[in-house]
């Protein structure tokens, strides 16, 4: 056994995993040994994708009109969990309150303790379908309207953003949602999939290690970047003020947001394809603003810092795309849970089929030989 400490298991492979393969060096993102390039080419819905990822094999056509059909069936949620989100305060982070709604889920699911593979894959299925709803639940509540209920009729993506804004998205904003869904649906072992296969190892129940997997998503060193990057937009507020924000910025020796990645030294291959998705959302809902400062962001980072490595990450278009088609701010990183639960599942499918506790070891570095010393002796 190594003794040798690694601070943040940095390089240390902890599981063996089928899911998906980051190749940071050639900029490639494989779900199951196949390119995201090719979902996006095809517009594979998101639950396609999900299929994909839970059962090893793209699904048939009757196959995925079944699943997407149970998925659209799980989309409401029990009368008491709507009344307890009713009752959350309107200031809540929406992180805050995915994490207990989930947590909440649990009270009243009717099987939430049996690991066997199909009741797994039932909780993911309700999970996944569930998402969206109680995000835009909260949304709606907190806006002082009331939830829009949930349609059957509408796809993953469309769905989430009906229930949120109250209308029917066009074309495009689906499609550059349902994208989006797609190519954060899983990305190796991150480390809210850590996060979740740790407490799976324990054979504690999957609303648990859901619900910590998103409390690890909430950091600002994983999924909170988005509302930095949109930030970072609305503090240049225009395409022609960023030439100078680059220049200031580097000077300061200041990270610009949206740029580098810990794995990736070139392009993202989820940025390339976002920022074409932004760009014709721009183009549908005629605001351009945002798209605009992003892509004259990367053209002037990119220019200057590509020699080291560094190019956009999947957060630079993440933030204008989701921004333009209603999302607010701070249902960015929920977005991107509604996103990655897929994938959490199906790190846990593999966890809970294969498990062995996970528990590492720390080297002890506090003081030895002391003795305890009563309290009423002690100065
Ligand atoms: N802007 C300017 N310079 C950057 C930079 C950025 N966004 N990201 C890294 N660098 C520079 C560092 O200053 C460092 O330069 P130096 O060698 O001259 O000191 C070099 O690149 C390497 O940085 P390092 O901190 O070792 O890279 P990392 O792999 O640890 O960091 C990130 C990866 C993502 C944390 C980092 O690129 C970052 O902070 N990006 C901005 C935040 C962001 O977009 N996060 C979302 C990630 S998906």
């Amino acid at each position: 056994m190594a003794d040798q400490l690694i601070k943040g298991l940095e390089g240390v492979i902890v599981a063996q995993s089928q899911s998906s393969k980051v190749d940071g060096q050639n900029g490639r993102l494989l779900y199951r040994g196949i390119s995201i390039e090719e979902f996006v080419e095809h517009q594979a819905p998101y639950e396609e994708v999900a299929y994909l990822l839970w059962h090893g094999r793209l699904p048939t056509r009757a196959e995925l009109d079944q699943f997407s059909a149970q998925l659209a069936s799980e989309r409401a949620l029990p009368e008491k969990v709507l009344d307890a989100i009713r009752e959350f305060p309107r200031s809540a982070d929406p992180m805050v309150v995915l994490r207990t709604v989930v947590s909440l889920m649990a009270m009243y699911d009717e099987n939430p303790d049996d690991l066997s593979p199909d009741n797994l894959r039932r909780i993911a299925t309700r999970l996944l379908a569930r998402f969206p709803t109680i995000l835009a639940a909260f949304h709606r509540l907190r806006q002082g309207l009331e939830p829009v209920e949930p349609r059957q009729d509408l796809g993953h993506a469309a769905n989430y953003l009906y229930m949120l804004n109250g209308e029917e998205p066009g074309p495009r904003s689906v499609e550059g949602v349902n994208a989006y869904l797609v190519l954060l649906a899983d990305h190796g072992m991150n480390a809210s999939t850590f996060t979740a296969r740790v407490v799976a190892g324990t054979q504690a129940d999957m609303y648990g290690a859901i619900s910590a997997a998103i409390a690890s998503l909430k950091g600002p060193l994983h999924g909170g970047a988005p509302p930095r990057v949109m930030a970072t937009l609305e503090k240049i507020g225009a395409p022609e003020r960023v030439e100078a924000f680059v220049e200031e910025a580097l000077a300061r020796k200041e990270r610009i947001m949206g740029i580098g990645h810990r794995v990736y030294k070139t392009w993202d291959p989820r940025a390339k394809i976002l920022r074409e998705m932004a760009r014709n959302i721009a183009e549908e809902t005629g605001n351009r603003k945002w798209y605009e400062i992003a892509h004259t962001l990367e053209q002037a980072a990119v220019s200057r810092l590509a020699a080291k490595g560094l190019y956009t990450n999947v957060d630079s278009y993440t933030a204008p795309l989701l921004y333009s088609v209603g999302i607010p701010v701070d249902l960015m990183t929920p977005t991107f849970a509604v996103s990655r639960v897929a994938g959490w599942c199906t790190h846990l499918l593999e966890q809970y089929a294969d498990n062995r506790l996970i528990r590492p070891r720390a080297e002890y570095v506090g003081p030895v030989d002391q003795h305890y010393v009563p309290i009423d002796r002690r100065e």
